[in-house]
């Protein structure tokens, strides 16, 4: 019997970990800066409480959730994103309480049953953040900066920042209706989905493949701004270019996730054959009153690890990051291994070898030394330090050069200096 990962999930390999590590640390540079802290909440939550906060019509909740009851008879749901376990963990912990305003980042996996293709996954990766407390645009305008800060400090290329607002409880239902009725006359136009949607979440027919491109004259959310709308999306929109956004106004931009009030945005990149949607984010002022806290503006955003991996890896092109050097320790005789692996672990920590990024590798003391040079060549190692009864005597080590293969017997006390060089 042969076991794969599960349809939708993969693994993370060695060398893609060290990427996405990269990304996560430029993630938490930035949001060190803007001064956000860590928040971990669990894989799973109550099922209603996707159902309460992303809206019971979205897709996310009618056909990609997972879903499950517990031994208990619970029922649960592992998360199809951050933002609703972040807002519940905000209210159950009174965080209002203990400052006035409240930034957050997570980093995790998040689960969709989507039809999985190149970028899209049924387990994928987030790194989000949400604010909590700040209803000014300067909060919006901070979140783009921030996004924006994130994906310039990955240097990833040609990213585009689309933002629009959706208008908030008072103007919304005016667009919502003026949208149907369009959609009412088009009707026979209209592929099945969005004859369903039209119905009972008419917004996301601008997000659908096939209709949203096709139909023209479509009525835009930016003609029924209400005053406090447009005010607020032209502030938010000063205050970021004035900073040195960068962004286009989307009219037809849309959510897939109903919580979203005001601003929404997205970033896109042009990855080939992949999805090009690597972060999204916006208002969503309603909801953590929704789900029984106060009444409490908030914003926030997540990005796709893979997606935002795959566009990293295209951007870096030859710049790619310097690797590590690897130096390998071998033992000449069954006689010296404690020497020879006391030496590979000193080495191992040693602060000085760390900094310049030589890595230390070792262990294979029972084989011949040939068999352990073959190892640490294998291994891709530039040098050989070899352990043997004479050095030991006279306190020094044989230093192999695997290229040229020329070696010379060293003091062991120049060692890592030797190294550096
Ligand atoms: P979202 O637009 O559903 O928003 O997802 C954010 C990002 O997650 C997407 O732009 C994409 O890069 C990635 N993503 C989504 N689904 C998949 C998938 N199946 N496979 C791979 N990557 C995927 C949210 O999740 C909101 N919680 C964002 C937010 C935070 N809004 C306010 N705060």
């Amino acid at each position: 019997m042969k076991f794969q990962s599960v349809r939708g999930t993969h693994d993370i390999l060695p060398a893609e970990a060290a990427q996405f590590h990269q990304v996560e640390s430029a993630a938490r540079n930035v949001f060190e800066r803007f001064g956000f802290e860590e928040i971990r909440t669990p894989t799973f939550e109550s099922l209603s409480l996707f159902h309460r906060s992303l809206g019971e019509t979205t897709d996310v909740v009618e056909k990609e959730m997972y879903a499950f009851e517990d031994r208990g008879g619970r029922k649960l749901a592992l998360r199809p994103e951050g933002t609703a376990g972040v807002v519940r963990a905000f209210v159950e912990h009174h965080l209002d309480q203990i400052r006035p305003f409240c930034k957050l980042f997570y980093i995790g996996p998040m689960y969709r049953a989507e039809r999985p293709q190149a970028g899209r996954y049924r387990e994928f990766w987030q790194i989000g953040a949400e604010s909590f407390g700040n209803a000014s645009p300067a909060a919006d305008a901070e979140t783009l900066l921030l996004v924006q800060t994130l994906f310039d400090s990955l240097k990833i290329k040609d990213f585009q920042l689309k933002i629009n607002s959706l208008g908030d409880e008072k103007c919304r239902p005016l667009y919502r209706r003026a949208l149907t009725e369009f959609l009412e006359k088009e009707k026979s136009n209209l592929c099945e989905d969005c004859r369903r949607r039209m119905v009972i979440n008419p917004l996301r027919v601008l997000d659908c493949k096939i209709d949203g491109p096709r139909l023209g004259g479509l009525p835009t959310v930016d003609a029924y701004w209400c005053d406090e709308c447009r005010s607020h999306f032209d502030s938010t929109r000063n205050l970021f270019e004035k900073a040195g956004g960068r962004f286009v106004f989307v009219p037809k931009l849309v959510r897939g996730l109903d919580y979203y009030s005001r601003t929404v945005f997205e970033v896109t990149a042009d990855i080939s054959g992949a999805q090009d949607a690597l972060a999204a984010g916006g208002r969503y002022d309603g909801l953590v009153k929704d789900i029984g806290g106060p009444n409490m503006p908030a914003l926030g955003f997540a990005l796709g690890m893979e997606r935002t991996v795959e566009a990293w890896k295209a951007s870096q092109g030859e710049s790619a990051p310097g690797r590590h050097r690897l130096v390998f320790i071998a033992a000449q005789a069954p006689e010296v291994i404690a020497e020879a692996f006391q030496l590979l672990e000193e080495l191992r920590l040693d602060q000085v070898l760390r900094d310049a990024s030589i890595d230390i590798e070792g262990g294979f003391f029972e084989k011949k030394l040939g068999a352990q040079l073959s190892i640490a060549d294998r291994l891709g190692a530039s040098h050989c330090v070899i352990v043997g009864q004479d050095e030991i005597r006279s306190n020094e080590v044989t230093l192999r050069s695997l290229k040229t293969s020329s070696q010379e017997r060293i003091p062991r006390a120049r060692l890592i200096s030797r190294l550096i060089e």
